[in-house]
């Protein structure tokens, strides 16, 4: 199909409250952030978009995002391969290099319920020679670091029951109750980085609020 978001957003809009997992073979029109193409070579990766309608207020949503991160790096120790980390907001790691994205799009039902489209990309089985030789120091796979071929099934299930976890806390507790897991996994914990926007600002990664926003010192 061109996009398993795009879809799952038409479901939502029929009134289709979820939670419910639409997954592809192959994307013509996979979509990144920031208006980026996602690649979706066709029975390697995973690509899948939750609908949700999360029983919390709309301006508690945001983090909904960086719970769907924690579930990617947890689905990722279920098949097996533990350190998986996690860059804010939502890039997923092995090895330092990206293996998982995250596109996350709030729209409302047809009765008026706040849903959201959860968008999960991972690079499952793809090798070095699969990427062009730019991208070789930034992107990667399950496969590629972890030496051996990931099974789809067993890491589309491993997924959905951390998805499904991970959401359950943050409807019970909030992000604030997740906080601690996503700060240890967090690649920037205590690095020195610059954030663009308006002036921009440079400063060190104290971690990361209830809301998601991250937290910097500046002085
Ligand atoms: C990113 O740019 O890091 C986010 C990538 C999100 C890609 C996934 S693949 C499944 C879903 N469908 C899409 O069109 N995009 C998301």
């Amino acid at each position: 199909i061109d996009s398993t978001n795009r879809r799952a957003a038409v479901l939502g809009r029929e009134g289709l409250a979820g939670p419910v997992l639409v997954t592809a073979e192959h994307q013509s029109a996979g979509r990144g952030r920031q208006g980026r193409v996602w690649e979706s070579p066709a029975h390697r990766n995973f690509y899948g978009s939750f609908v949700l309608c999360p029983k919390v207020a709309q301006a508690e949503l945001a983090p909904i995002t960086l719970v769907a991160a924690l579930a990617v790096s947890d689905a990722i120790a279920g098949i097996g391969l533990s350190d998986a980390a996690i860059k804010w907001p939502n890039d997923v790691l092995l090895g330092g290099r990206k293996v998982a994205g995250i596109l996350t799009e709030l729209d409302s039902s047809a009765n008026g319920e706040f849903c959201v489209v959860v968008g999960i990309g991972v690079n499952l089985n793809l090798q070095e020679a699969d990427f062009p030789p730019e991208l070789r120091s930034k992107a990667g796979s399950l496969a590629w670091h972890g030496g051996r071929s990931v099974d789809r099934s067993d890491f589309v299930e491993s997924l959905t029951q951390a998805f499904l976890d991970r959401v359950h806390a943050f409807e019970q507790r909030g992000f604030a109750g997740l906080r601690a897991d996503y700060e240890q996994r967090h690649v920037l914990q205590g690095e020195v980085v610059r954030v663009d926007g308006g002036e921009g600002y440079t400063g060190r990664v104290l971690g990361v609020d209830d809301a998601g926003a991250l937290l910097l010192a500046t002085a």
